[in-house]
C-alpha cells in the first residue's frame, strides 16, 4: 500500500544551529535505510511559505500501523507533523510499464471529478474512454510517471514530468474529462534526500548499477545483450519481493506471441493466454529442451464471464469472454539466477504490481515439479489452425 505524507517540520525555538544540522544528517541516513528496505519511494519539495519547511513523501507500508512505525522511526519526527493520504491503484496508472525521461520537473495533481448536472452517462463513459487512452499517451511520452485512487468519490493524484508549469498546465488543460472536474497542480521540486526513481518496485532502474544514470530504455537494451535476459536486472530490495527471485515486470509481455489458451474452472474459473518471449517461442518451434537462458513465459488471466452481448446474437447461454484481469505470471529462465528452481524464476503481478509474497512464490516449483521432463513447464505449443 502506498502513502502520500505531507510532513511539515517546525523547529522549536532555541534550537542551535548545531542541532539541526544534526537531525537533518540523522534524517537523511535513515531516509537512505527506509529507501534501500523499500519504504521510502519518493520525497519531494513542494512550494514553501518563508520560515516554512515541509517535504512531500512517498511510502510504501503493509498498512497504516505499518506507515506509523516507519515514520516514527524517522529522527525530525520529534519536530515533524505529518498528515498521511492513502493511495490506491488508479486503473490508468501506467506502473511499471511507462516510458521512462529524465529531465524537466516533475508535478503532483489533484483531480476532483464534478460532472455538470445532466450530463448523460454516455458523454461520461465516452469521455472516461477517451482519458484512458490519453493516460496511456502521457505514459508512453514519458509524461505521466504514476496515478493513484485518492480516498473520496472521483478523486485521483496523478504525478507527471513536463519541461515547466506552463507545459504542464496545457497537458491538463487538454485532458478529454478536464470540462468534467477540477485540478490542482503542486510543482515539486528536488529534495536532497529524494531515493529518485530507482525506490520501489514502481519503477525499475537497478539503485546500484555500473551503467550508472542511463535512460531506462538503454539499460534494458544493455541488459538484453549482457545477459540475455531484460529480467536479470536486479532489482532494489523490497519487501513485497520475494528474496528468493527479485523478479521485475519483463517488458511489453502483452505483444508477445500466443503458444496456447487454457480454461480453469472450479474456483479459478478464468480464461488464460500463454505468451512467449521471442526466446522462448523459437525454443517450442523446435522442440528445444531445456529452454535457453532469456526464455520468458508469461500466463495472462482474466475472469471467465459469459457475454450478454454475443449470447443475444446465438440465442443462447454458450459465449464466454475474458472478464476483469485476474493476475500475469512469468516463468522467466536463467540456469545461473534460478539454479535451486530449475533454473526457472517465478513471479506474479497485477496492475504492474508485484501480486505475490514469499509465501506464495515457494508453492510455485513445487507444483511444476511433476512435469520436470518437460522442463518444469505444462503448456504445450497449440498447433495453428
Ligand atoms: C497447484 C499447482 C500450481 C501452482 C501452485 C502454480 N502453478 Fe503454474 N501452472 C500449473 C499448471 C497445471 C499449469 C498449466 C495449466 C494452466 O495454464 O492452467 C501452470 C502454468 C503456468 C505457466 C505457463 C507455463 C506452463 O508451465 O504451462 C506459468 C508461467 C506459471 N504456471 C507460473 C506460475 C507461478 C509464477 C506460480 C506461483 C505464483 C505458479 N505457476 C504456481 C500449476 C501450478
Amino acid at each position: 500500500m502506498q502513502y502520500l505524507v505531507n510532513m511539515t517540520t517546525h523547529v522549536p525555538d532555541g534550537t542551535s544551529a548545531e542541532d539541526v544540522r544534526e537531525l537533518r544528517s540523522r534524517e537523511a541516513a535513515r531516509a537512505r535505510e527506509l529507501a534501500a528496505d523499500g519504504y521510502l519511494l519518493r520525497l519531494w519539495r513542494p512550494p514553501l511559505k518563508p520560515g516554512e519547511w515541509r517535504t512531500l513523501g512517498l511510502f510504501e507500508a503493509d498498512d497504516d500501523g505499518g506507515l506509523e512505525e516507519v515514520l516514527a522511526s524517522m529522527p525530525l519526527r520529534v519536530w515533524r507533523s505529518d498528515d498521511v493520504t492513502p493511495l490506491t491503484p488508479h486503473s490508468n496508472d501506467p506502473g511499471a510499464t511507462r516510458k521512462r525521461t529524465e529531465g524537466g520537473a516533475e508535478f503532483l495533481t489533484t483531480f476532483v471529478l464534478a460532472v455538470p448536472r445532466g450530463t448523460p452517462s454516455e458523454e461520461v463513459d465516452e469521455a472516461m474512454a477517451r482519458e484512458a487512452n490519453r493516460a496511456r499517451q502521457l505514459a508512453e511520452e514519458g509524461r505521466l510517471v504514476r496515478l493513484w485512487t485518492l480516498p473520496g468519490p472521483g478523486r485521483a493524484l496523478g504525478l507527471y514530468r513536463a519541461h515547466d508549469l506552463a507545459e504542464m498546465e496545457a497537458i491538463i488543460e487538454a485532458l478529454p474529462l478536464k470540462s468534467m472536474m477540477t485540478t490542482e497542480i503542486t510543482p515539486l521540486t528536488a529534495h536532497p534526500n529524494d531515493p529518485g526513481e530507482s525506490a520501489g518496485h514502481w519503477c525499475s532502474r537497478p539503485r546500484t548499477s555500473p551503467l550508472g544514470m542511463l535512460p531506462r530504455a538503454m539499460l534494458l537494451i544493455a541488459a538484453v545483450s549482457i545477459a540475455g535476459t531484460v529480467a536479470s536486472a536486479p532489482m532494489a530490495a523490497h519487501k513485497d519481493l520475494a528474496p528468493r527471485f527479485r523478479i521485475e515486470l519483463p517488458a511489453g509481455y502483452r505483444e508477445w506471441k500466443l503458444i496456447s489458451v487454457a480454461h480453469e474452472a472450479g474456483d479459478l474459473n478464468d480464461l488464460r493466454a500463454i505468451l512467449g518471449n521471442d526466446v522462448a517461442i523459437k525454443a517450442y518451434r523446435a522442440g528445444k529442451h531445456p529452454f535457453p537462458d532469456g526464455a520468458i513465459i508469461a500466463r495472462l488471466a482474466w475472469a471467465y464471464v459469459p457475454s450478454e452481448v454475443n449470447n443475444e446474437v446465438f440465442g443462447r447461454e454458450q459465449s464466454f469472454v475474458a472478464g476483469a484481469p485476474t493476475n500475469v505470471q512469468f516463468m522467466i529462465k536463467d540456469s545461473r539466477r534460478f539454479a535451486s528452481t530449475g533454473g526457472w524464476g517465478f513471479a506474479q503481478f497485477k496492475n504492474g504490481q508485484v501480486a505475490a509474497d514469499e509465501a506464495t512464490l515457494e508453492t510455485c516449483f513445487p507444483c511444476h515439479e511433476p512435469v520436470k521432463a518437460r522442463d518444469f513447464v505444462f503448456t504445450q505449443l497449440a498447433p495453428t489452425p
